[in-house]
């Protein structure tokens, strides 16, 4: 069984998986980062979108020893001491969620989206998004909260959101599925 060493929002794991390990069920069911969730078997919905060094991916379609020696970030690990990252707040703020099942993979697509445009029109915002799918809120309010969530990432809008650098390990040799 393989075994992978992957620094998951600012903690390193290293766990051994199964060859056919998808990188959710890695972050779900061995982590415990039940915060990312699946919504879909066929790749569609992106629920299950991570940051994979910095960039975002649909963690259904990656495999766990993919994710070897490389950063991720999930949804868990925006908050910053008890304060939610102002991505969260301007999805709280606009109403842009409903049952919130697709809230953890539109976040962390937007902020993919704000990474490589930090100032896009509407119709880039849903063309960013477009690989992420809702089915109860309708798009306006999540247009809406990515907008705002873009005016207040700007440089000078409020302290800025590094990636928590936490040194804990942990070391799980028993793992599998
Ligand atoms: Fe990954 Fe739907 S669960 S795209
Ligand atoms: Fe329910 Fe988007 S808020 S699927």
């Amino acid at each position: 069984m393989p075994r992978i060493t992957v620094n998951v929002d600012g903690s390193s794991y290293t766990d051994d998986v199964q060859p056919r390990t998808l990188l959710v069920q890695y972050l779900r069911e061995q982590l415990g980062k039940v915060g990312t969730v699946v919504g879909c078997d066929t790749s569609n919905c992106g629920a299950c979108t991570v940051h994979m060094d910095g960039h975002s991916v649909k963690s259904c379609s990656v495999l766990a020893v993919q994710a070897d020696g490389h950063d991720v970030t999930t949804v868990e690990g925006l908050a910053r001491d008890g304060q939610l990252h102002p991505m969260q707040e301007a999805f709280h703020d606009n109403h842009a969620l409903q049952c919130g099942f697709c809230t953890p993979g539109m976040i962390m697509q937007a902020l993919d989206l704000l990474a490589d445009n930090p100032e896009p029109d509407d119709e880039q915002v849903r063309e960013g998004l477009e690989g992420n799918l809702c089915r109860c809120t309708g798009y306006q309010n999540i247009v809406n909260a990515v907008q705002d969530a873009a005016q207040r990432m700007q440089p000078g809008a409020g302290p800025p959101m590094e990636q928590a650098q936490e040194t804990s390990t942990r070391t799980h040799v028993a793992g599998g599925q």
